[in-house]
């Protein structure tokens, strides 16, 4: 990668992605730029000649675990260079590269580019220019220098973004299976008081309709069968499509069903203020749109949710989840809790207690909030003592855990269609995924790998449910003895 230690062809690139789905998404995409330059993926960061955190800053912690990282690369990189081997290069790319910026090459001079989410187009360039300057360790580069050199890269174009990213190899596609994420929204309007993703991936823009089909038709025909619509908010999808026209996600949804290999759509993560009649009758509408919802309620408690800015209360929420219900009968819930958030008293936790008990989540993510810089909630005075924030956390984790347990539980004796992804941990047994999320385990052959099979549910584990494939006459009626159940 130097001119006195040149890499081995081809390049080896490592990504480490933390947080949430749309960076794994974001990873791909990278993986996908830097693969027109010459760069392989690899699995560890032992043999890579580029190596790229792609960063979370929703929490603390998650923030943190960078700089530590950052800290063994640096290690890594000298031990290498001792050894007279190769060089490597780190970046530093997503949610912290855009909150820091050059704060990052200041904190850890060992960083050789920061990329935020908007500039992912200009990595191979950024990459290029940081693989033909001098060594890092021998020369410690100011925050300064490198910003002057642009590798420090944090603006927001997020539409020029998705114009210049290649589209993912046919290859590149199938090796990563039968699911795939694909990206039609990023940013947030909505300022919830605890959340820095307003500032990190700026106000909400939508991919227009065309470009996301084409995306959808190229990973359909490299056979992914099952589609996850990503966004931070992403059920205010407003893209423009060919004539013009502002199409919602509902729409959007009708459009994507009707690609015909593609078997299942879902779409995450939505905030309750955007879950219009057209996508609740999407639900109704749409087999292909799996009967499972990510949709934060955060607290249920009215005070708190005014005081996190969330612009709806305890019974809008409750009300919608009814609509949606109404809409599609086999709907289960999965929600994000905070606990702790600023002025939270016994009370107020009691009301999210009891608000997931109303509802009964079939899964859910619970957080201790965590002060972010930069965002209303942190400067508020009545922060909760971490003691506090840790006991109510358990309480709420134990609560959920019972009822994910319950809906696993529920699922013995219900057929659902499961598709099976790939080989099960045991000889003659395949993995899959049920329409809500579960992990099922079965034993049935190899060559139904990629079919959608109806699974009788017969055991409940911690983490998985097992079954076995019955007949489509079995099927058809344990469909009718279920809904004559319910
Ligand atoms: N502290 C704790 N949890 C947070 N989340 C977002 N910001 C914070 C914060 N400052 C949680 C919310 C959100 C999920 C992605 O992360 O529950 O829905
Ligand atoms: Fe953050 Fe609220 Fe936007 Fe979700 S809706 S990304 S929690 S500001």
């Amino acid at each position: 990668m130097t001119d006195e230690n040149p890499a081995p062809k081809p390049r080896k690139l490592f990504i480490k992605t933390y947080g949430c789905q749309m960076n794994v998404y974001d990873s791909d995409r990278m993986t996908d730029a830097l693969a027109v330059e010459g760069y392989v993926a690899t699995d560890t960061a032992d043999d890579a000649d580029l190596v790229l955190l792609n960063t979370c800053h929703i929490r603390e912690k998650a923030s943190e675990k960078v700089f530590s990282e950052l800290g063994r690369l640096a290690e890594m990189r000298r031990e290498r260079q001792a050894a007279g081997g190769a060089g490597l290069l780190i970046g530093v790319t997503g949610c912290v590269a855009q909150a820091e910026g050059e704060e990052i090459v200041r904190r850890a001079p060992e960083v050789d580019l920061v990329v935020g989410p908007q500039s992912y187009h200009h990595l191979p360039d950024l990459v290029a220019k940081a693989a033909g300057r001098p060594r890092f360790s021998t020369r410690r580069e100011t925050a300064a220098a490198a910003v002057a050199a642009g590798l420090v890269s944090t603006d927001f174009a997020i539409a020029e973004k998705f114009e210049a990213l290649p589209l993912p190899s046919r290859a590149a596609t199938m090796a990563r299976g039968l699911t795939a994420f694909l990206t039609v929204q990023e940013g947030c309007d909505k300022f919830c008081s605890f959340c820095v993703v307003p500032y990190t991936r700026g106000s909400e823009v939508s991919r227009p309709v065309e470009q996301v089909l084409r995306e959808a038709e190229a990973l359909v025909d490299a056979g992914v069968m099952e589609l996850t619509l990503l966004g931070q908010n992403v059920n205010a999808y407003h893209g423009v499509d060919a004539s013009g026209r502002v199409v919602g996600l509902g729409e959007l949804l009708h459009r994507l069903a009707a690609l015909p290999g593609l078997r299942r759509l879902r779409y995450t993560t939505s905030h309750p203020r955007d879950m219009d009649d057209a996508l609740i009758e999407a639900h109704r509408d749409l087999d292909k749109l799996m009967p499972y919802l990510h949709l934060p309620v955060q607290s249920g408690s009215d005070r708190i949710l005014k005081a996190m800015n969330r612009r709806h209360d305890r019974l809008d929420y409750l009300r919608l989840i009814e609509r949606i219900k109404q809409a599609r009968q086999d709907m289960a819930m999965s929600g994000d809790f905070i606990v702790g958030f600023p002025g939270e008293t016994d009370a107020d936790f009691e009301a999210t207690l009891e608000i997931v008990r109303e509802v009964g989540y079939a899964s859910a993510y619970t957080f201790k909030y965590s002060p972010r810089p930069g965002t209303p909630g942190a400067s508020l005075t009545e922060q909760v003592p971490e003691a506090v924030k840790s006991a109510r956390l358990e309480r709420l984790q134990a609560l959920i855990t019972e009822q994910m347990r319950g809906f696993a539980r529920d699922s013995v004796g219900r057929v659902m269609d499961v598709l099976l992804e790939k080989r099960g941990r045991q000889a003659g047994q395949l993995g899959g995924r049920s329409p809500y999320l579960q992990a099922v385990h079965i034993e049935a052959p190899e060559r139904l790998i990629g079919t959608i099979q109806p699974v009788q549910i017969t055991a409940a584990g911690n983490n998985s449910i097992s079954g076995n494939i019955v007949t489509d006459r079995e099927h058809k009626s344990a469909s009718v003895i279920e809904s004559l159940a319910s």
